[in-house]
């Protein structure tokens, strides 16, 4: 089939996006005529329940969300049967209502992709018994999805990224950079040895009750503390970047948090105030953490991207560093990944922020990716259970460390 290419008047061969646009323009549904693969994507493994159906081309046909964040705002912290109640209340409604945005039927579906691993065991079980019911009812294959892979595959719908590229998944629960080679093949290179910033930033706007903040009130942790930092100075504290002589990809990020609450601690006294009351050096603790944890993240990311050249894994003059997770919506780190990038010449992504944190589209596009590829999709569910804990691919951090890159120093000049 051919088209007229408008800009340039002359007749080129379009892609199969541009064929469904042309169509839909008609408002013509091609459902399976000419699109055969449609898929349910479902995920459930920490604290949203989303749903979303998405077409081979990247469509996102429907979708829907529902986020449990209010609830454990005002708890401090996810609670795991909490969680699970609340899934297990709107899993049903979610499914029905992306699918009935999509306008496409059930029995239209390829395959039905839900998250399986990792994540919090009681919020996976709710998403997987949901999901194997409603593959046994409709007798769809069924494709369980690493919630880690399809945050690193989710800007693969929105741009035409080959692989190889390296991806920076930070976010509450996630911290880790891997090189992704393939659909299911990632070399992982360094990873967090204990919390995530996101949880980090959570637990350092807790203890300085941004909650209570007139500004910060509805904010996650991580948002309150970005949002607050624009107030600060950030050279009014002097926090050490964590892990300064490990000359690997690996982060850390409890010993800087412990390192805050020893200061605010301190500046309660010195305030003559009670824990739970708004000091009045609160910003510039949230500009100086946000300035700290920018540089460990961005030095890091650095030595990964030096790795990957060095061993040739990565394009010398064309590689890609996609960032994804919630804390990738902060745009001070932004910035100082902006500066590592700038140095390195690579070029860097960012899913947009609905799409950086967990959502049901990027789930359906793993399904998606692993339909185009035949991996993983099963005829059969006998067996199949969620794995609360899974590590993502190969994990080379043991190399990347014995490498011992020097990171050149970089002016943060954010
Ligand atoms: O990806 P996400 O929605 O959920 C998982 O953790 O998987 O990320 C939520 C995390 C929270 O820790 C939140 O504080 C953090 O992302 N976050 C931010 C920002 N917005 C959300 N951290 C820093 N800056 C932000 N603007
Ligand atoms: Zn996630």
């Amino acid at each position: 089939m051919l088209i007229l290419n408008k800009a340039a008047g002359v007749f080129s061969k379009p892609s199969r996006r541009e064929i469904f646009e042309f169509l839909r323009s008609f408002n013509f549904r091609p459902g399976n005529v000419f699109l055969h693969k449609l898929v349910l994507g479902i995920e459930t493994s920490c604290d949203d329940t989303a749903a979303a159906v998405v077409d081979e081309t990247g469509n996102v046909l429907g979708e829907a969300i529902h986020s449990q964040t209010e609830v454990h705002l005002k708890t401090g912290g996810i609670v795991p049967p909490v969680a699970q109640q609340l899934h297990r209340e709107n899993i049903q409604r979610i499914v029905q209502e992306a699918l009935s945005i999509s306008k496409v039927s059930p029995s239209e579906l390829s395959a039905i992709a839900t998250t399986v691993k990792p994540g919090l065991a009681l919020s996976l079980g709710v998403g997987l018994s949901f999901s194997l019911q409603l593959v046994d009812q409709l007798k769809k294959p069924f494709i369980p999805i690493h919630h880690m892979e399809a945050h690193a595959l989710t800007i693969r719908l929105l741009n035409k990224v080959e692989f190889p590229f390296l991806v920076l998944l930070i976010s509450g629960g996630h911290c880790l950079l891997a090189l992704v080679r393939g659909v299911s093949d990632f070399l992982l290179l360094g990873k967090s040895l204990d919390i995530a910033p996101g949880d980090m930033l959570d637990k350092v706007a807790r203890r300085l009750s941004l909650i209570k903040h007139p500004e910060c009130s509805t904010m996650s942790g991580g948002k309150a503390i970005e949002h607050l930092a624009k107030q600060g100075n950030k050279l009014h504290f002097d926090f050490k970047p964590p892990m300064q002589r490990a000359k690997n990809c690996d982060f850390s990020f409890t010993g800087l948090q412990h390192v805050i609450d020893k200061i605010i601690t301190q500046k309660e006294k010195e305030e003559g105030i009670q824990k739970g009351q708004i000091l009045s050096s609160a910003a510039h603790i949230a500009a100086a953490v946000q300035h700290t944890t920018a540089c460990h993240i961005a030095k890091r990311t650095h030595r990964a991207i030096l790795f990957c050249k060095q061993r040739d894994l990565l394009s010398q003059s064309n590689a890609v560093l996609v960032v994804s997770g919630g804390v990738a919506s902060n745009l001070y780190i932004r910035k100082a990944l902006e500066i590592v990038t700038n140095a390195t010449q690579c070029t860097l992504l960012c899913p947009p922020p609905k799409l950086c944190t967990d959502n049901g589209i990027m789930i359906a596009w793993n399904g998606i990716e692993r339909l185009r590829a035949g991996l993983g999709i099963l005829h059969n569910t006998e067996g199949i259970r969620y794995e609360p804990k899974c590590p993502l691919g190969v994990d080379i951090s043991k190399e990347v460390g014995e490498a011992a890159i020097k990171v050149p120093r970089l002016k943060m000049k954010i």
